[in-house]
Order: C-alpha cells, then structure tokens, then sequence
C-alpha cells in the first residue's frame, strides 16, 4: 500500500477512537458511503466519497455502509463494501473487497454490501441508542427503519430493539473542526499547491484571453500536482462578473482595465484549500481599484490580526465591516455617521457576506459556529477562511460612475493556534505592490 493511502486509514482509526470515547455504551453508529452520480446516460460524476464516512474510514469505494458498535466488552466495526468481481473489475478498477478491508482499514469485520438488510439487524440487536443521521438518504432512511421493526418484530424472540435515535452528524462535526498534525500538513500541501495556482494564473492574464484560460491554469498546477479536483467550482470573474459572487460560467474576455477575481483552492487528499486574489488583467491597478483594494486589504489583515484562541467567531467580521465602513466613508461611497451606517447595515449593499467559515474536508466545513447561543471562542486547531470584499454593482446608480462594476475579495486561510495564528496561503502575492512585481515579470 501506498504510504498516503496507509496514513488516511490510520488517520481515520484515531478518528474511531476518538469518536467511540463520546458514544454511550450499548450503542451503534451508522453511516453511508456517498452514491455514484449520474452526469449523462451512462457516465458518472467523478466519485467523491462522503465526508464523515471519509473521515471515519479512509474508505474511498462508493455502496459501503459502517457500523461503529459500542458495548462494555469492547468495540467493534463492522464495514459492509462491494465484494472482489472480476468483470466489474475489468471495466472500473480493482475492488478492495471485505476480505482485504478488515486488515487494510484496521476493522474488525467486513461483510459484502449484498449482505447488508440480512445482517443489519443482529449487528443493532441490543444497542439501546442508534446513532444515524436521519434525512440525508430517503431510502436509506427506509432501509434503517427497516432493520428497527425487524428487532421490534422479534422482541419476543428475545430481540432488543432500540430506543432511541440521536443524529451522528453534530458528534463527528464537532471533531473535524479540530485539525490535528496530519491534517494540518494535507491542507498546507492543499494551499501550496493552490497559491502556486494563482502565481499560475496571475502569470498568464494578459487583455484579449478569456476567464476560462486561467481557469485552465488553475487545473493545470492543481492536477499536475496531483490534486485532482478543485475544492469547488473555480471561480475566474473580470470586469463586473465580479460582483456576482459565485460566479462561475468563467466564459468572458479579459480587457485591460478590468480586474480579475479568481477564488480557486484545490482537494488535496480530501482536504480542501480556499484562496481569493483579485488582480489588474494589465498588470497595473487604476488609482480607484488600488483606494477600494486597500480597504479590503486593510481590513483583512486586521481581521487575521485579530485571531487567536479566546477570540469570539464574529469578531473578525466585525472588524472587516468596520474598515470597510470607514474605507468606504473616506472615498465618498457611502455618507454619514460610522456607527449609524454600521448599525443600519448600509455597508451591505458593497459587501453582503461574512468574513469567512471553517474549512477543512469541505469547503465549507462541518462544525457549529454557536456555542450555546453565542459565537464560539477560536481554539487552537480551528482552520478558518477570511475573505472579505468590496462589490460595487454596476447599476449602483448612487455611487460615482469611475467605482461602478469594480469587485475585489480578499481571501486566506488560517490556522488558529496556541498563541495566535498561521495563515497557510501565505505563499499568494496579497498587496498592489507584491502583486505589481510578480506581473511585471511576465513574458
Ligand atoms: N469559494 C467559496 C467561498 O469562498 O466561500
Ligand atoms: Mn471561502
Ligand atoms: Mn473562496
């Protein structure tokens, strides 16, 4: 086995381990693999395994299903997968199969997914609480509700069904919000491999390509750096396509003058990178792009500034808004008293989303951002993105004319750590000034 392949099972041991610690005793957790999409007739989607089922089992085949199965005499996880198939493994590639599963994924039994309804229900026999988290998969919903009235159906027999039923996703969300070593090293790989992207693109731009160039440059660093995927769709946005913020058709000219807003991160080893730069097509910021992207740069550093353990989640959005406000005050786009504006979300109308969210396995990650009914407090091992903008629509007829279609989004990713916080994307040029001397250097 592959070294990578070797450390993501072990990986997902610990994740058992740990996730064991907060089940009750007498329990089982169940959780699916993602299903193959289809694209058209009979092509699939690239397959991308489900997130929690990942971080649990390393386990990357689609028709698998876990069980996690808690007693005082010890724990035991049972994987149900596709069994070995030639014909099937001609066409598609190799199968892991249950036999070779239990010793590769350091589980205790493995059984073939055709076997599922059959052995299900003794594997829930005597688990007071199941752990399932309900409305993802109607008809795997069905199935589970299935396999509980074939207990209660039994009971007689001597059959324990359940009594009660807690959703699993909470549990293994509040987990993956904290990043451990390992972790920490895929997504600064995700975010090399990403900042080398942008350099990438920044390189490229030049008046009369298209978005979708760069956009190819972008998959090119990424998939020859063997990150297959982009994190999300890429988005490669100039002019005023920047001002629709998931915009991704990436089908426009690039015209000197306009700026261009490329949000783009790779999926290394299912960790996700989300990085945004906004930079000139001619290499050179107008004075009214520089004075906006100053704001937004200002306000981003303070935020980032601003994160370390004990901070409350909003308080960086707060300051973004606030130097944006003020930004905004000073260059004449917005009239009035700071606070008032503030308080009146008049800032909304030229940046309408918040400063940032966890990244981690998803893009946008698991993990709540309450705790209780306040904002959480960063803690160490917590990856957030912070990327705040400035959108000046273009039909914003309040604004002089010369601000109109400009849109500038700032974006990096930051680990909190014990004292403070590392931003992994550092590798991106981030001021006019940086970005000014990469482009200058084009061919
Ligand atoms: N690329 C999606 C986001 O930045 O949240
Ligand atoms: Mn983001
Ligand atoms: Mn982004």
């Amino acid at each position: 086995m592959k070294a990578d392949t070797e450390l993501r099972f072990a990986q997902a041991k610990k994740h058992r381990q740990a996730l064991f610690k907060k089940l009750k005793n007498n329990s089982v957790a169940l959780l699916s693999a993602a299903t193959l999409k289809t694209r058209s007739h009979d092509t699939e989607y690239s397959y991308r395994q489900h997130s929690d089922f990942y971080y649990l089992s390393g386990f990357v085949e689609d028709q698998a299903m876990l069980a996690l199965i808690k007693r005082p005499a010890g724990n035991k996880v049972v994987l149900f997968c596709q069994p070995k198939d030639k014909t099937k493994e001609i066409w598609s590639g190799i199968l892991t199969g249950p036999d070779a599963a239990v010793g590769q994924l350091h589980i205790d039994e493995a059984w073939p997914i055709g076997e599922l309804d059959q052995r299900m229900p003794a594997l829930i026999d005597g688990s007071e609480r199941v752990y399932y988290s309900i409305g993802q998969d109607a008809a795997l919903d069905t199935r589970v509700s299935m396999w509980v009235n074939d207990l209660r159906a039994r009971t007689r027999q001597g059959a324990r069904a359940p009594v009660q039923f807690e959703m699993l996703d909470p549990l293994v969300h509040e987990m993956r919000l904290f990043k451990d070593a390992a972790e920490v090293k895929l997504m600064q790989k995700a975010a090399d491999i990403s900042a080398r992207a942008h350099c990438r693109a920044m390189l490229a731009a030049r008046d009369g390509l298209y978005e979708y160039h760069l956009e190819a440059e972008l998959q090119h660093e990424f998939i020859s750096s063997g990150a297959r995927f982009p994190a999300y769709n890429s988005i490669v946005a100039a002019g005023a396509n920047a001002c629709i913020l998931h915009y991704i058709e990436n089908n426009k000219p690039l015209r000197d003058g306009d700026l261009v807003l490329i949000d783009a991160g790779c999926e290394y080893e299912y960790y996700a990178a989300d990085i945004t730069r906004t930079f000139p097509v001619s290499g050179k910021f107008s004075k009214e792009q520089k004075a906006l992207y100053d704001i937004v740069l200002k306000a981003q550093l303070k935020a980032i500034d601003a994160i370390k353990p004990g901070v409350a989640w909003d308080e960086p959005h707060n300051i973004t808004v606030r130097v944006i406000t003020e930004g905004l005050v000073e260059l004449g786009l917005l009239k009035g008293n700071i606070k008032k504006l503030i308080a009146d979300g008049a800032y909304r109308d030229f940046y309408m989303h918040r400063a940032g969210h966890w990244l981690g396995i998803d893009v946008h990650d698991a993990g709540s951002y309450l705790k209780g009914d306040k904002w959480r407090p960063y803690e160490a091992g917590m990856v957030t993105t912070i990327e705040p903008g400035i959108y000046v629509s273009p039909d914003n007829k309040k604004v002089a004319k010369k601000w109109r279609g400009i849109g500038i989004r700032i974006e990096d990713d930051v680990l909190v750590t014990r004292n403070g916080n590392r931003v992994l994307t550092h590798a991106v040029p981030k001021t006019t000034k940086e970005i000014e001397a990469l482009m200058a250097g084009r061919q």
